[in-house]
């Protein structure tokens, strides 16, 4: 399967202006007091050359923020948070629940995928027209432990040789994001392995460094983030260093694509965005007058309930069928009248993007006129309509325009591995967990062990130009610290994040 990954690489950079340093080597401790086993070289499967992906000291983004993300899942700060030398002898685990897909890959520290594996539950959730927790966790609980051991064993390692192992903590379903924690936290006790904190969001942007080079993504960059959860443009400053240019004020993109895609009585087991595109080719985009949404407001925040409901208003009138929820279709009736509705719905949708991205690019020079390019990332990057069409956008603005390829687009374990290398490299690793302490935890019930999650951790502070009545922000109570918040912005004892990250 890494055959083609060296051919995609070369595709996901879609326009390149500047080549910039890379970003150092760095080699690898298991805790804070002895040197980690080095790993022995095997021969790379992963794509790309390590050249491009390594990481160092000497050439660190000049604005990488120097934090802590303050989340406890290990026994502290791995070597007082002092940096780690990453390089093609570490060997990072990461771990994907946070939602309906459980994945986990093995990736090198300069950026060679060693092996990846991945069990989705579309399927599971698709007749229900949406993500149930309860049978989410259930299938994550299941498939976990498989899954983790089809990525090792693909890589060709065992988790003894294992640098260490990060995992997703937030954002996303709690009760889904503690089954990857406690295996990642079981495994570090187990096998004496750094234990790395991933943020979702992040995950999903710094992937495109594994995929382009950090030669090409460097910092800053703008990133235009849109999947099933989040709807978002951020000013990436380095890692754990980022400014929301806009969020979306009610649903994300996948999630208007999935619940139209269930109204238009599409089959969703395969997830409704991509079901929903494949109707589209065959339908005219300027057949109903949908509305473009916020037009009135000059900013870069997002909505997609409004889009959603005309498509929905569009179903009602024109093919019927109640409230659309249960409607099965047998793939003939008013198919045109279903593919010109899925084909208008797409091309306002983008539309909104394609604006938003606009200003989001003239935004961000104001105060940041270095970029070097934007990433587009999240499943709804899978698109090829949303891709076709900003390659316009960023061709206007003279800026590289980067895709990860579709499969590391949606929810993966690569991603959630290369963060760990970057936040591990920048000493934001954890030393393992306490072998004591997990063996009394085999002994509790499951739900009573404390395990420190963030449910809804912010990716960062908003911008001041950024409108401030964001509804989802009524939820603030429980929202979590900002995933930069330096040491010293707060209390990193962890009394704020168990507070607010805690199920
Ligand atoms: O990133 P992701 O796997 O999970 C979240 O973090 O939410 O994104 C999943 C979302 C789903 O809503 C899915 O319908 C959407 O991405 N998606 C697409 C496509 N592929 C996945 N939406 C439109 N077109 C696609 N080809
Ligand atoms: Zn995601």
């Amino acid at each position: 399967m890494y055959s083609t990954t060296r051919a995609m690489l070369t595709r996901c950079v879609v326009h390149v202006r500047r080549g910039v340093s890379a970003y150092g080597t760095f080699g690898r401790r298991r805790d804070g007091s002895r040197p980690l086993q080095q790993h022995a070289n095997k021969s790379a499967v992963g794509g790309g050359t390590a050249r491009t992906r390594t990481l160092s000291h000497a050439h660190a983004p000049k604005n990488t923020a120097d934090v802590s993300s303050g989340v406890f899942l290990g026994s502290g700060a791995l070597n007082a948070g002092a940096r780690v030398e990453v390089n093609a002898q570490t060997l990072v685990l990461g771990i994907e629940t946070s939602c309906d897909d459980t994945a986990a890959a093995v990736v090198r520290g300069d950026g060679v995928v060693l092996g990846e594996a991945i069990a989705s539950q579309a399927a599971i959730h698709g007749p229900w027209g949406g993500v149930v927790p309860n049978l989410a966790r259930a299938a994550h609980e299941e498939a976990i432990d498989a899954v983790v051991a089809a990525a090792l064993a693909e890589a060709g390692t065992t988790a003894e040789a294992l640098s260490a192992v990060a995992v997703t903590c937030g954002p996303g379903l709690s009760m889904c994001l503690r089954v990857g924690v406690r295996k990642a936290q079981k495994m570090s006790a187990q096998y004496c392995l750094p234990i790395v904190p991933v943020h979702h969001v992040e995950a999903h942007a710094l992937v495109a460094r594994l995929c382009a080079g950090t030669e090409a993504v460097t910092f800053p960059f703008l990133a235009l983030l849109v999947s099933g959860g989040h709807n978002m443009l951020i000013t990436a400053r380095g890692v754990g260093d980022y400014t929301i240019l806009g969020s979306t004020l009610d649903d994300a993109l996948g999630e208007a694509y999935d619940k139209t895609a269930r109204l238009l009585g599409l089959p969703v087991g395969g997830g409704g965005g991509p079901a929903l595109e494949k109707l589209a080719l065959e339908g005219d985009p300027t057949k109903y007058k949908f509305p473009v949404p916020l037009r009135q407001r000059k900013n870069c925040d997002f909505s997609y309930a409004g889009l959603k409901t005309a498509a929905r208003m569009a179903i009602d009138a024109d093919i019927g069928g109640g409230d659309g929820d249960d409607v099965e279709w047998d793939g003939l009736d008013k198919r045109q009248t279903r593919a010109d509705i899925a084909a208008s719905f797409q091309a306002k949708a983008v539309k909104h993007l394609e604006e938003r991205l606009k200003r989001a690019i003239v935004w961000a020079r104001e105060d940041t006129p270095d970029l070097s390019c934007i990433v587009v990332a999240g499943g709804v990057a899978a698109n090829a309509t949303v891709r076709s069409t900003l390659v316009k956008i960023a061709e206007d603005a003279d800026l590289p325009l980067v895709f990860p390829p579709p499969k590391w687009c949606t929810d993966n374990g690569v991603m959630v591995a290369w963060s760990g290398c970057e936040r591990l490299a920048l000493g934001l690793a954890e030393s393992a967990v306490d072998a004591d302490l997990e063996r009394k935890h085999e002994t509790m019930d499951p739900r009573d062990i404390h395990c420190n999650l963030l449910p809804r951790w912010p990716i960062g502070e908003k911008d001041s130009r950024a409108t401030r009545d964001n509804i989802k922000s009524a939820k603030t109570a429980r929202i979590a610290d900002p995933l930069r918040g330096a040491d010293g912005d707060r209390d990193i004892s962890g009394s704020s994040v168990r507070a607010a990250g805690i199920e």
